[in-house]
């Protein structure tokens, strides 16, 4: 070694030991930034058959009889439901609308059995057949009442296209009001086309409402819950929050469709259905009570959104330049609403004496859903009947419960009037946090990754309610991931941030893209799902800068590295383009690393998707990687890499 040469080791030892050096470690983690708690999470909307025939395990369709045409056209009471008569059986099938169950669930049908023959009845395939399987149990319900004086013998069964009996129950109903009468029946055989048949065998007139089959194996068994392998599918995100119920459907199409939570809960034969913005019928069987359930069943943080007294500007199809289906509701019903939101807060978290604490104590739940933030509207045009309404309720809630987030709206858009209204009063009255929606190509995702380096850390906390790249391919997905390294470099200014929207059942689709597709027995997440869960399963809770340097410099690459609260070290590394790329990764400041990380990479044709036929074309892989403070990266094209990385630190 030359004198130089030697003068410059030594050098370089010195200052690795000096104050020099631990400055510029210390100066890293000090550069370190915090993130939200809440950052990645879900949203909800019953869109696209996503809670009746989706997440809400009911197996009946239409099993109160209140499809109208307002919901569908060419549908009403009976729709999905088929009237029988067997071996010369006959009769008449109506329906009725006096002496309902409840004034909520009006329409029943009554069905005059005037000779019984082998059975007089109905039968009802639920959305597109009945899937049950072999050894399964189901828990079977219906509201009925006798209108004639000879009692009516009635077989409840489970059949198969061919009359195959399944499983079969027997009821004799009594003279008097309306029962509920109830079995557990034990499917015998496999099959995803049953049906459910309903059949009286005995003259007589019998009234029958509010008919309904749950599988037992829901969701942690909750009754009335969720369908088993959708709910997994949801809870395996990990997400912190969920946001629900909507979406457009929270704000509604004009003032008598907006959504009411009070009309969701309690009995489910006593709640009211109504319309579905998204074109077709929202039964209400899940409703609030189940939402604030199954967030604590998913350790998600429970996002209501509730309008702020406007129905969507959407409405009735009339968003026009210069007009706007937007409706208000009267200054004179204002009191009342904003009671209805004062009484949600005391319905989540007042205590069991309360009056709505109280209901939710009947519920079955008397501890408190610990409800920590609250949405008001849902990317609303911002005109001045939006903002007098929204101050209103923005101020009655803040003063009563000032330890409840309050997030506003700005609009549909990234940019434009709304967004810029939108955020001008929130300037103007401080709201804590506001909700950005945008839907937008790839390109824009990698071209706006610097959008909220640039947002003034004084003002509100973003929360991202709604994002998507309008696609399914492994392209999209690391767009998206691009851009979420930049929500994490910006966890101290987004708060929170869902992709949207997260079901879909096929064959029922109002939009596209969606997190997860399904069928009635199957469910296809995308590969946007796996870069949500990789991004949740591997948060942090500091940002650290300067760790990963790029041997090339362009919009496809995008990196970030994160600690969470064991002290692991978790890098991000995004190629959205065809070049192969180097990352230099320096991670001196996290001290004496594990060299043994674990590496997941995501990577493949950029137009591969996961499909119904092909469902893991394009799945993570994990591996082992060895690595070390001073180390480089090679980065695939098109590829998610996640380096998880255990140091000797609880933490940073
Ligand atoms: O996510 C689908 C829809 O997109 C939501 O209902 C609405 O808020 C947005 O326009």
């Amino acid at each position: 070694m030359n004198r130089y040469l030697r003068f410059m080791v030594i050098g370089l030892l010195l200052w690795l030991v000096s104050p020099a050096a631990s400055a510029q470690q210390d100066r890293r983690v000090g550069d370190s930034r915090p993130i939200s708690p809440d950052l990645f999470g879900i949203f909800f909307e019953d869109l696209s058959y996503a809670a009746d025939g989706g997440l809400y395990a009911e197996m009946i369709q239409n099993r109160s009889f209140e499809y109208t045409p307002a919901d569908r056209s060419g549908w009403n009471a009976f729709t999905a439901w088929k009237y029988l008569k067997w071996g010369y059986g006959y009769g008449e099938v109506t329906v009725k609308t006096n002496d309902p169950i409840s004034p909520n669930n009006p329409h029943y049908v009554v069905l005059d059995i005037e000779e019984p023959g082998s059975g007089v009845g109905l039968s009802n395939a639920g959305y597109g057949g009945i899937p049950v399987k072999a050894g399964a149990q189901y828990y079977f319900s219906v509201f009925m009442r006798r209108l004639s004086r000879e009692e009516v013998p009635v077989t409840v069964r489970v059949q198969g296209q061919k009359g195959q009996v399944y499983a079969e129950a027997h009821f004799t109903v009594g003279a008097g009001d309306w029962k509920k009468y109830t079995d557990t029946l034990t499917v015998t055989t496999t099959d995803e086309d049953a049906e459910l048949v309903l059949i009286g065998k005995g003259t007589g007139r019998l009234a029958i409402d509010e008919v309904s089959l749950f599988p037992k194996n829901t969701f942690k068994h909750r009754r009335n819950g969720m369908r088993a392998d959708l709910a997994q599918a949801i809870a395996d995100l990990k997400p912190a929050f969920m946001r629900f119920p909507g979406g457009c459907l929270v704000h509604g199409d004009g003032l008598a469709n907006m959504y009411r939570w009070k009309n969701t809960i309690g009995p489910v034969e006593q709640r009211k259905g109504q319309r579905n913005i998204w074109n077709y019928h929202q039964s209400a069987g899940l409703g609030f009570f189940e939402y604030f359930q199954f967030c604590e069943d998913i350790g998600a943080k429970p996002v209501p959104v509730v309008a702020a007294a406007v129905s969507c500007q959407n409405s009735g199809g009339s968003w026009r330049i210069g007009s706007t289906g937007q409706r208000a509701l009267p200054m004179n019903k204002m009191k009342d609403y904003i009671q209805d939101i004062l009484d949600l807060v005391e319905y989540a978290n007042g205590p069991v004496t309360s009056e709505w604490g109280a209901k939710r104590a009947a519920a079955g739940h008397p501890e408190p859903f610990h409800l920590e933030y609250i949405g008001i509207g849902n990317e609303d045009k911002i005109t001045p009947q939006f903002e007098s309404r929204f101050k209103m309720i923005y101020e009655a809630v803040h003063k009563k419960y000032p330890g409840i987030t309050l997030i506003g709206t700005v609009g549909p858009f990234h940019d434009g009037a709304d967004y810029e209204k939108g955020w001008a009063l929130a300037d103007k009255i401080h709201i804590a946090m506001v909700d950005e929606h945008y839907y937008e190509d790839p390109a824009w995702f990698l071209n706006n990754q610097y959008r909220y380096d640039h947002y003034d850390r004084s003002k509100s906390k973003v929360y991202l309610g709604e994002y998507a790249s309008r696609g399914n391919t492994l392209y999209n997905a690391l767009c998206e991931a691009a851009y979420m390294t930049s929500l994490e470099r910006n966890g101290d200014v987004v708060w929170m941030a869902s992709y949207a929207p997260l079901l879909a059942r096929v064959g029922h689709t109002s939009w596209n893209p969606d997190l997860i597709y399904f069928t009635k027995t199957e469910v296809f997440p995308t590969v946007n799902y796996d870069v949500q869960q990789l991004f949740s399963l591997n948060a942090g809770n500091r940002y650290y800068p300067d760790v990963i340097d790029f041997k090339y410099k362009d919009s496809a690459f995008a990196a970030s590295c994160v600690t969470d609260s064991l002290g692991t070290v978790i890098i991000k590394i995004v190629n959205a383009g065809a070049k192969k790329n180097v990352a230099q990764l320096h991670m001196d400041a996290f001290g004496k690393l594990d060299p043994k990380a674990k590496l997941t990479v995501l990577t493949g044709n950029p137009r591969a998707k996961n499909t119904v036929k092909q469902p893991h074309h394009v799945m993570p892989r994990e591996r082992d990687l060895q690595v070390k403070n001073k180390m480089t990266y090679e980065v695939p094209p098109y590829s998610l890499s996640v380096i998880r990385i255990n140091t000797n630190e609880r933490s940073f």
